[in-house]
């Protein structure tokens, strides 16, 4: 698919012109896919990473902005794990694991100035992550004191969504989060009430916000389709019961980076491989629409990139893998796919 594009346009710049012309009806075909979002391509930040790529309001990265402006409209950052601590003077205290991993800090606190990133960017919209893997005390104090600083933050308008949640489908699994009995209702109980949680926080402190239209998440953020919690029960049992669900967004990567055979020819610059990664996610967005789970819910792919667990040198970071960027979205928009958001932290190994 991407080559003959490609080609079609280098013999137009070549003007040597033996390329054939492509018709295009005017009218939108009977088979067309969904029509995608503004914006299609976007960004995932780690929650972490947020205030090394925005920074504050008294030095906001620049870079970034520039970057940003260059690609016209960005949105973006993704949550769990973090607590809110109101006396940390800085943006974020983030513990690093070294056993656990040693790309992002496992233990993370934020103070108030960690909010300041989401204005730093002018133009740009932001989905704010809330933490639903951790169920302590100081997890739902953190829910109840971060509503509040996360709806300000964002009533400039620059709110895209909320998030609640980050890959809940691997509680139970690898994270060993919840017990191995916790089921998709089980799942869908407490999203339901930790989202009243938050709703009824914000009512206060934003009141605006809670009655515009706009005020959705996107959810699950299932990182994939059988890691233990399975998207089309989970909608079955309700999820989206609260009407505040704007987005039915899933997680997708070509590959795990620490995996054995994931080579840059066979995993990213083969299209077999992208139309084999897109299957499920076709498949479960018929199987939605047949059953009527998520009427006018567009399916996005809410945190995407090449290889999970933040990419492999030499792979992921490559020139092939920025190929694989171009073929990986405009088959994602071929397949009605609403919206994708690139991955990215700091120091990660992508080149898209
Ligand atoms: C804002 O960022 C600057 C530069 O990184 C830093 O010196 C300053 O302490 C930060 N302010 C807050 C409130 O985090
Ligand atoms: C940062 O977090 C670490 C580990 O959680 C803690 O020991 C340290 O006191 C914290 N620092 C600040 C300034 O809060
Ligand atoms: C979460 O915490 C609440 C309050 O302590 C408790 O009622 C509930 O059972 C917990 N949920 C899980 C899944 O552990
Ligand atoms: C689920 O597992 C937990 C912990 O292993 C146990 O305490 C609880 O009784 C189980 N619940 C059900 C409904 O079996
Ligand atoms: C498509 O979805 C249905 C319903 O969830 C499932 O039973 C089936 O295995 C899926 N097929 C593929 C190819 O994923």
């Amino acid at each position: 698919m991407l080559v003959p594009l490609l080609i079609g346009v280098g013999a137009a710049f070549g003007a040597v012109s033996n390329s054939s012309a492509v018709m295009v009806s005017k009218e939108v075909p009977q088979n067309a896919g969904a029509a995608i979002l503004a914006p299609f391509v976007s960004f995932s930040i780690e929650f972490s990473s947020l205030p090394d790529f925005a920074e504050n309001t008294s030095k906001p990265n620049q870079f970034s902005n520039q970057i940003l402006d260059n690609l016209a409209n960005p949105q973006g950052v993704k949550p769990d794990r973090a607590l809110y601590d109101p006396n940390i003077k800085t943006q974020i205290n983030g513990t690093f694991v070294p056993s656990i991993t040693e790309d992002f800090p496992w233990i993370i606190s934020i103070g108030p100035s960690y909010f300041e990133a989401d204005s730093t960017w002018p133009g740009a919209k932001f989905s704010h992550g809330f933490n639903l893997g951790e169920n302590t005390t100081a997890a739902m104090d953190s829910l109840t004191a971060t509503a509040p600083l996360a709806c300000k933050a964002l009533s400039h308008g620059n709110f895209a969504h909320w998030d609640l949640g980050n890959e809940p489908d691997f509680y139970k699994t690898m994270l060993a989060a919840r017990p191995a009995n916790w089921t998709e209702s089980d799942y869908v109980a407490e999203w339901l009430s930790k989202s009243q949680i938050v709703k009824r926080q914000i009512a206060k402190a934003c009141p605006d916000m809670v009655t515009n239209p706009a005020y959705k998440y996107i959810a699950p953020s299932f990182a994939g389709f059988t890691y233990g919690l399975d998207p089309v029960t989970t909608w079955e049992d309700g999820l989206g019961k609260n009407k505040d669900i704007g987005m039915n967004s899933m997680h997708n990567y070509m590959g795990s980076a620490d995996s054995p055979g994931v080579t840059l020819a066979h995993t990213l610059m083969n299209h077999a491989a992208i139309v084999l990664s897109m299957v499920k996610h076709t498949n479960l967005s018929h199987t939605l629409s047949e059953k009527g789970l998520n009427k006018d819910i567009p399916y996005i792919l809410g945190e995407m990139n090449s290889l999970a667990h933040q990419g492999q040198p030499r792979l992921s970071n490559s020139f092939g893998a920025a190929l694989w960027g171009v073929d990986f979205n405009l088959y994602c928009a071929s397949q009605s796919i609403g919206r994708t958001r690139m991955h990215q932290g700091t120091d990660y190994r992508y080149a898209s």
